[in-house]
């Protein structure tokens, strides 16, 4: 059975994908993935992500830094972030937030750049796509403060408690599972992913990165997403044509888009 699906976070501005970016999209078009949301984690990705929007139908595009780059962004990179946030195909800000497994920046520098692009998304009417490493509390607390007057937002590739999944859905967010629900030893994140209201669930494969089973190990690619949507699928005690169509009408609602 193919599904409609929306891939919410895939990386083809990644170096390991940019450069067979048209077979990638056509084999994820085979397996049923109708678009796909490139998120930028600096200039260049960023920068990337509205081009393949530009040459690719099924490609929307977020543009955003990352933690990790958060110590080398500008006052211009921001600058200019900021105006690429009125390209028509830009339908989120990110992706943005903390990372304290790495700290690869500075933590205080992590939190000015975060809120900053913050406040870019409320300023342009954008939802959020938000990486949550380790730094739950000081994630949260950031959004708190930026709402209500925030759009919204997505909890990248979540992997956290239920009482974490029900402060993120208090605040209106959407939680995108990627290829650890398919893992083995992933018993406790199933729990949380069968226990979560229906109309608040999405899913990405942070492609490259995190590859579902039956292919973990190799590299990732949008059109393994299908093999994130069949675990979730069995897992949810709905019909699966129910959960496909709720799963894919969550995309389109968050990133205010039209059937
Ligand atoms: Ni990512």
């Amino acid at each position: 059975m193919t599904y409609a699906i929306f891939d919410t976070h895939t990386h083809l501005n990644d170096e390991n994908l940019y450069g067979e970016a048209d077979d990638i999209i056509k084999r994820a078009s085979e397996a049923g993935v109708l678009r796909m949301l490139v998120p930028g984690y600096d200039q260049e990705s960023s920068r990337r992500a509205l081009e393949l929007a530009a040459k690719y139908t099924q490609v929307y595009a977020a543009v955003g830094v990352h933690p990790h780059d958060a110590k080398s962004v500008t006052d211009k990179d921001l600058a200019d972030l900021e105006a690429w946030a009125d390209e028509p195909k830009v339908v989120a800000i990110g992706e943005i937030g903390l990372d304290y497994h790495y700290d690869h920046s500075p933590r205080d520098v992590q939190a000015r750049v975060f809120a900053a692009q913050l406040e870019v998304a409320k300023r342009k009417g954008l939802p959020v796509v938000i990486h949550d490493r380790e730094a739950h509390a000081d994630v949260l607390a950031h959004l708190r403060s930026a709402s209500p007057l925030l759009r919204g937002g997505i909890m990248h590739s979540f992997s956290g408690s239920v009482e974490m999944a029900a402060d993120c859905l208090k605040m209106g967010l959407y939680l995108s599972f990627s290829g650890p629900l398919t893992f083995k030893n992933a018993e406790r994140l199933r729990k949380v992913a069968t226990a979560l209201p229906l109309d608040r669930l999405l899913v990405e494969t942070d492609a490259p990165y995190l590859t579902p089973e039956p292919y973990r190990g190799r590299r990732n690619e949008p059109a393994h997403v299908r093999h994130v949507l069949a675990k979730l699928i069995e897992i949810r005690p709905e019909m699966a044509d129910a959960v496909a169509a709720a799963v894919y009408q969550n995309a389109l609602r968050v990133f205010q888009m039209q059937e």
